[in-house]
């Protein structure tokens, strides 16, 4: 069973917590759809994505991604002929997990099925200003090795623009001014928390955030939606980006929400601030391995239990991984689910299952991350074209 269960007792008694800098506690998602006011993704709006893809892609299938903000306008506009861009991002404040890779493989699929240009932003600057111990040396660093991680996802050359904010400043910088100008310190307080204590430079970073939903707007020189897609922490940011946007004359950025890919310990996200519960992607295979096989599981405390009464996925940290990343076979997904449930597949096999899917992942993730050296340059945006559209 893992020794999390101690650790377990403690999350249950866990208030949720969900903003972009921490994401602790029991995480209840509805409450959530509630508390930030937005949508839950209904079964109309998978069959529009049905109607476009031909399938229900299985992060849609099974609400991975549960939660949105004008979807259903973005298909809108969509089916009128105009296309949407979209935006993501990471900030490099360390290795990337195989949690930060759940959104990135769906954008990727989106960027696929829709042709979509991609914007992907790599905030070094939040990550330099909310981090007492990160030089911009080595952030500087970070974010050139979570863009070879960006890289290996696969996405389309032509179509994936790359932004470092301290790299592309002159850009960022410009289209945050113009955001900054109708963001008041009470509205930023009111969505982040800022204190007096808080240094000027983090509440000045939402602007930076909201910028790219605008840049290709400024770039094409006509209102292009944005369809963002991101795990739920960020969407306070959306708010600001949200409610600027219309005073700036362009459209609001619409957003698809996900889940948290939980840690192979009880409850709460992936997080890098518990390394045993998360796998990195540079992790070694062995390593990987045995991250795994100490998972907390839904099992009984003994074989012969489990035998009898059968095993809880629900709870189960391995089970999880399957259903986020590894299985995307809702038949073989269901197969493993039932045996788990009938007492028939032993928590220390299905870990070995799962090891064995993590390994290939991880390896196959290596070798498209050496390759992504050779071109990793040719992902950056061109940040004198941009400059030269935007100060016009
Ligand atoms: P960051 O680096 O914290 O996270 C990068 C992306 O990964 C998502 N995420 C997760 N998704 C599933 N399971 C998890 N356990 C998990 N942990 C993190 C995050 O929601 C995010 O989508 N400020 C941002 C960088 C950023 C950004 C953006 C992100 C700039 N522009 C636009 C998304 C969209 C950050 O620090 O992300």
């Amino acid at each position: 069973m893992g020794g999390f269960s101690q650790e377990a007792q403690l999350m249950s008694n866990n208030e949720m917590v969900v903003t972009p800098w921490e994401v602790s506690g029991v995480i209840d998602y509805n409450k959530l759809i509630e508390k930030f006011g937005t949508s839950p993704l209904s079964d109309e709006l998978l069959e529009r994505f049905r109607g476009y893809t031909g399938e229900i892609h299985f992060h849609l299938r099974r609400k991975i991604f549960f939660s949105h903000r004008d979807l259903d306008w973005i298909f809108d506009l969509y089916d009128r002929g105009e296309k949407f861009c979209l935006y993501t991002g990471r900030g490099p404040s360390g290795d990337i997990h195989i949690g930060h890779v759940v959104p990135w493989i769906f954008t990727k699929y989106l960027q696929g099925k829709f042709r979509a240009k991609l914007y992907f932003q790599l905030t070094d600057d939040e990550k330099f200003l909310i981090n007492s111990n990160l030089s911009k040396k080595k952030v500087l660093k970070l974010m050139y090795d979570n863009a070879l991680d960006i890289v290996a996802t696969g996405f389309d050359k032509k179509n994936t623009f790359l932004i470092s904010d301290m790299k592309h400043a002159g850009v960022m910088y410009n289209i945050g001014l113009w955001v900054a100008k109708h963001v008041t310190g009470s509205t930023a307080k009111a969505v982040f928390g800022f204190t007096d204590s808080s240094n000027i430079g983090i509440q000045f970073f939402p602007a930076i955030q909201a910028a790219p939903a605008f840049l290709d707007s400024l770039i094409e020189g006509r209102n292009v939606p944005c369809l963002i897609p991101a795990a739920i922490d960020q969407d306070p940011y959306w708010r600001i980006a949200r409610d600027v946007a219309p005073k700036l004359g362009f459209y609001k950025p619409a957003q698809i929400h996900s889940r948290f890919l939980p840690g192979l310990g009880v409850g709460g996200k992936m997080s890098s601030s518990l390394p045993e519960t998360c796998i990195f992607l540079n992790d070694s295979v062995k390593t990987a391995r045995k991250k795994v096989m100490n998972a907390f599981t839904g099992g009984r405390a003994t074989v012969e239990e489990q035998k009898r009464l059968g095993g809880d996925p629900s709870i189960c940290s391995v089970f999880h991984y399957e259903s986020h990343l590894f299985e995307p076979d809702d038949q073989k997904l269901a197969r493993i689910e039932a045996d788990c449930k009938a007492g028939e597949l032993m928590c220390g096999e299905h870990k070995r299952m799962l090891a064995e899917k993590v390994e290939k992942f991880l390896v196959e993730h290596k070798l498209r991350r050496e390759k992504a050296k050779d071109t990793l340059q040719e992902y950056f945006l061109n940040s004198d074209k941009a400059m030269e559209e935007i100060l016009q």
